[in-house]
C-alpha cells in the first residue's frame, strides 16, 4: 500500500475515506472551482455538502471501494499463491455501480457554475437534464438529480421496463421511451433523440466523455483509489469491461498518470466488438494513440444487432475509444474479444467463487480474463485486476455450473 505520491508529483491524497475529497486535488473541477476564487477548505466543503445530499438519497455517500483477493477465483483460474485475481467491489457504491463516480463531477461543475454565477440560468431556472440509457448510468444520473431536485429525463428504448424502469420512477425521472424512426440514421435511438434534447437546451448528463466531458473526470477517481489501496504496480494487468469507454478511459489514465506499468485490458463481447475493431484500424492506419483524426476510418456504429447477456455494453459505438486506445498503448495494453460462453461462465463464476451480487455485465471484465486464460495469455504467478461494478438486479442468479 503506498502512503502519500500517488501521481509521482507532489500529489498527497487527502485524509478521508471519500474518494473525491481525498483526490480532489487531481480533479479538473477541483482546477476550475480554484479558479473561481473558492478556498482548498470551501472546495473540500462544496465536495462534502454535495456527497451528503447524494447519501441522504442514495443510503450511502461515496466512500472507498473495498478490493481484495479472491481465492476460490484465483484457485479455480488455477493462478499459483504469488499471483491471483483482485476485484475491486463497485456494487457497495452510489446507485450500485461505478457509473455514478462519472456523473458525480458533472452534477459538482453543475452546482458550481450556478452557485458562482457562472451559469446562464440560476436554481429556480434550471434546465432539464438527459441522459440516454436504460441502466446503471439512467440509475446513477437520476439519484444524483434527485439528490438535488433537479429534473432529468431519460431516453430508454421502446421495450424498457422491470427494475430499472421502477427505480427510474420511484426516483421522479421522466422516461421517454425511444422507438426507431423512419430516416433515422444508424445508430441507438435513444442517443439520437437524447441529442435532439441536447440542441433544444437539456444539459447532457450521461456517462460519455464525446457527450460531456466531465465524466471523465470523476471516472479517473477509482483508479487512483486502486492505486492507492494495491500500490502503484500491484497488478500486471487490469482487465475492465467496455461499452461506451469512460469506464476504461477512466481506469487507463488515472493508471497512467499514477506511473504504474500495470497493462490496460479492454473487454468486449462477441456479440459488439467496435474497440477491437478500432484497435487493428487504428494500427493499420498509423498507429494505435492519438487516433482521434482517424475517427472515420476506425469507429462505427456495429452493424448487426449486439447480443450479450452483459446487456450494459452493447453501445454500438465506442464512443470513447480514442482515450482508451491511447491508456492501452501507453500501458503496454490490448482489447479482448470475450465469446458469449465465456460471458455465461464469467457471471456463473462470480456467484460460484463470491460473494459479490454482480451483474453479468459488471462480470463482464472477468469474461476477458477467462478468455486470456485459456489462450495462456496470462501467467499463473500474474496479478491481476478486475471491477464487478453494477448489482444484479432483477435477474435470476445464474445457473450451478
Ligand atoms: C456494470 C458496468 N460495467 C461496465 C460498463 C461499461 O462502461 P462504459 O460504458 O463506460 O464502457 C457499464 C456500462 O453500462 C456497466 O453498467
Amino acid at each position: 500500500m503506498i502512503d502519500s505520491e500517488v501521481s509521482g508529483n507532489e500529489f498527497v491524497p487527502d485524509d478521508s475515506d471519500n474518494p473525491f475529497v481525498a483526490f480532489r486535488r487531481m480533479l479538473a473541477w477541483d482546477v476550475l472551482a480554484a479558479s473561481s476564487g473558492m478556498s482548498d477548505d470551501e472546495r473540500r466543503s462544496f465536495i462534502e455538502g454535495t456527497d451528503a445530499l447524494v447519501a441522504a438519497v442514495a443510503g450511502t455517500g461515496f466512500r472507498f471501494t473495498p478490493v481484495a483477493r479472491e481465492s476460490r477465483l484465483s484457485d479455480e483460474l488455477g493462478f499459483s499463491a504469488s499471483g491471483g485475481v483482485w476485484v475491486k467491489d463497485e456494487t457497495p457504491n452510489v446507485a450500485g455501480s461505478h457509473k455514478a463516480r462519472h456523473l458525480f463531477t458533472e452534477l459538482l461543475h453543475l452546482l458550481l457554475a450556478e452557485s458562482r454565477g457562472l451559469a446562464p440560468w440560476d436554481a429556480s431556472s434550471r434546465p432539464e437534464l438527459a441522459i440516454a440509457s436504460c441502466g446503471n448510468a439512467a440509475i446513477a444520473a437520476s439519484t444524483l438529480a434527485a439528490a438535488v431536485r433537479w429534473p432529468i429525463r431519460v431516453f430508454v428504448p421502446q421495450s424498457a421496463d422491470g427494475v430499472v424502469v421502477d427505480t427510474l420512477n420511484l426516483l421522479g425521472a421522466v422516461i421517454e421511451r425511444c422507438p426507431r424512426r423512419d430516416g433515422d440514421p444508424a445508430g441507438d435511438p435513444c442517443v439520437l433523440r437524447f441529442r435532439e434534447r441536447v440542441a433544444a437546451g437539456a444539459v447532457p448528463f450521461g456517462v460519455q466523455g464525446t457527450e460531456n466531458a466531465w465524466c471523465l473526470d470523476g471516472g479517473r477517481v477509482i483508479g487512483w483509489e486502486l492505486v492507492h489501496q494495491l500500490g502503484t504496480d500491484a497488478l500486471a494487468k487490469m482487465i475492465v469491461q467496455v461499452g461506451g469507454g469512460a469506464f476504461a478511459a477512466g481506469i487507463g489514465e488515472a493508471l497512467v498518470l499514477s506511473g504504474s506499468r500495470t497493462a490496460l485490458v479492454a473487454v468486449q463481447a462477441q456479440g459488439c466488438a467496435p474497440l477491437e475493431r478500432a484497435w487493428r484500424m487504428a494500427a493499420k492506419t498509423g498507429g494505435t494513440a492519438n487516433a482521434g483524426p482517424r475517427w472515420a476510418q476506425c469507429m462505427w456504429p456495429w452493424e448487426s444487432e449486439p447480443v450479450s447477456l452483459a446487456d450494459g455494453i452493447l453501445d454500438d459505438e465506442t464512443y470513447d475509444w480514442v482515450a482508451v486506445c491511447d491508456a492501452m498503448t501507453k500501458s503496454a495494453g490490448f482489447p479482448v474479444v470475450s465469446p458469449e460462453s465465456d460471458v455465461v461462465a464469467a457471471y456463473a463464476m462470480a456467484h460460484r467463487t463470491t460473494s459479490i451480487d454482480v451483474s453479468p455485465t459488471g462480470s463482464a471484465g472477468l469474461a476477458g480474463l477467462i478468455t486470456l486464460c485459456a489462450s495462456e495469455r496470462v501467467n499463473p504467478s500474474e496479478r491481476v485486476g478486475v471491477v464487478f461494478s453494477g448489482v444484479r438486479r432483477g435477474l435470476d442468479l445464474p445457473t450451478p455450473r
